[in-house]
């Protein structure tokens, strides 16, 4: 076998451990509707089995469908996720079956592929690689379902790095052009190609994301009531919904309190805030006199080294993320706080870009110029327009996988349950630049 192949198998075994641990509960747990935002915990099971079969037996092995009965259940387009738990779904038991009995016959096709052929679907371990990502998204996913079920014990918890104080509050990054998106990576997905550039006028943006005790200064001087500071979409949906904080903080006793994996805790001042919608990041941001970073810069101060002439794979260079670098791949169940991962700066001077929490930026989710679709329109293309808006970054929920400078998530301005943060930026003077 070579490097490649041990390599993905290595990943299609790490993450199927992933997805057996957060399906590790009472069958009432797994077929449960949690929230109607979300899928039964037993259907992302059996789903991440089926896209598996359908991209790497079928597309890339030309195998028969073993199941071909059950496809349209587990058709993410086909059953929105409120309705998915009144289909008749595998039981956990079948579902674990179908999937490893998928992961035997992936595991010769592996043995069996190419993957120096110049078929895209083989080139790189394409095919492998939508896989291994696809369930480690849906991993994340089934952490959102676990802590929207409020129920304790069920998500491990680990202890993060402590926070790091001192430092300046914003960092400078040049202006100039920079190439964006990649050509180059062989896992990445049709929406963060081509690589193209992209002039970019010099900027100051926050060094760190904003802290729950920022974003509590904002619930106190009433930001959720002032309309000055909201989209009017966005003062709609809070007035509607009541909302006034951010999802899972109550308030008690005089403090702030929130409910994590079933635990209530007060909230700690220093981690970078989550579950604001993308709304609330945008009124926090115009409160504070400042924006949301477009993606095209949050990706420039993300990755992109001046001096080099280049952008990197991470902050710190090209090499993997360690444990040093960022908070990902669930190491604690909940960010780390601010300042924690100095390791992980990138060349302008900002930390934690990756890990921790997603970013939201003030752009929708869009094509880049000469973007292909590829394998299917599905992934991407039919969420391209004035609906989505893009989050960058990942969090403690994603595995390092799933995410680099590159990498572009989206979802709607209204979502909470989702790790997400943000961060501010403003645009430089003319002397700054
Ligand atoms: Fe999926």
């Amino acid at each position: 076998m070579t490097d490649l192949k041990e390599r993905i198998a290595a990943a299609l075994r790490e993450v199927r451990d992933r997805s057996l641990t957060y399906t590790d509960a009472d069958d009432a747990v797994l077929v449960r509707r949690h929230s109607r935002l979300m899928s039964p915990l037993v259907w992302d099971l059996a789903h991440v089995g089926n896209y598996e079969e359908l991209w790497v037996l079928r597309a890339l092995g030309g195998i028969e469908p073993l199941r071909p009965e059950i496809d349209q259940m587990y058709d993410a387009f086909a059953h929105p996720r409120a309705e998915r738990a009144g289909l008749p779904l595998l039981t956990p038991r079948e579902a674990r079956a179908y999937i490893s009995g998928v992961r035997g016959r992936v595991l010769d096709v592996l043995d069996a592929a190419d993957l120096g052929a110049p078929d895209p679907l083989r080139a790189g371990g394409f095919a492998f690689g939508l896989a291994v990502q696809h369930e480690h998204q849906h991993g994340e996913t089934m952490l959102a379902t676990l802590q929207l079920s409020g129920r304790a014990g069920l998500v491990r918890d680990g202890e993060p790095p402590p926070g790091r104080s001192g430092g300046p509050a914003e960092v400078l990054v040049p202006g100039g052009p920079f190439l964006a998106g990649t050509d180059a990576l062989p896992w990445a997905y049709d929406n963060e190609r081509p690589a193209h550039l992209v002039e970019v006028p010099a900027f100051w943006i926050d060094r760190l994301p904003v802290t729950n005790e920022r974003f509590a200064e904002f619930v106190a001087d009433g930001g959720y009531t002032d309309p000055r500071w909201w989209d009017p979409a966005g003062y709609r949906w809070r007035r509607e919904g009541e909302v006034t904080a951010p999802l899972f903080w109550t308030r008690d006793g005089g403090r702030w309190w929130r409910t994590r994996f079933g635990r209530t805790e007060p909230v700690p001042p220093e981690e970078p805030v989550q579950h604001v919608s993308w709304y609330e990041a945008d009124a926090y941001a115009r409160w504070a006199g400042r924006r949301l970073p477009t993606e095209a810069e949050w990706e420039k101060a993300c990755g992109w080294d001046r001096a080099a002439g280049r952008a990197l794979l991470y902050p710190w260079g090209d090499g993997p993320p360690g444990p040093q670098h960022a908070g990902l791949g669930h190491r604690a169940a909940r960010p780390a706080p601010a300042g924690a991962y100095p390791a992980g700066a990138s060349p302008c001077g900002a930390e934690q870009m990756i890990g921790d929490v997603w970013e939201w930026t003030s752009s929708w989710f869009r094509p880049y110029p000469g973007f292909r679709a590829f394998p299917y329109r599905e992934y991407s293309e039919v969420f391209f327009g004035r609906t989505h808006r893009v989050l960058r970054g990942g969090s403690w929920a994603t595995h390092p996988d799933a995410v680099r400078t590159t990498f572009r998530n989206w979802d709607l301005p209204v979502r909470r349950q989702i790790f997400a943060g943000f961060r501010t930026a403003r645009a430089a003077g003319p002397e700054e630049c």
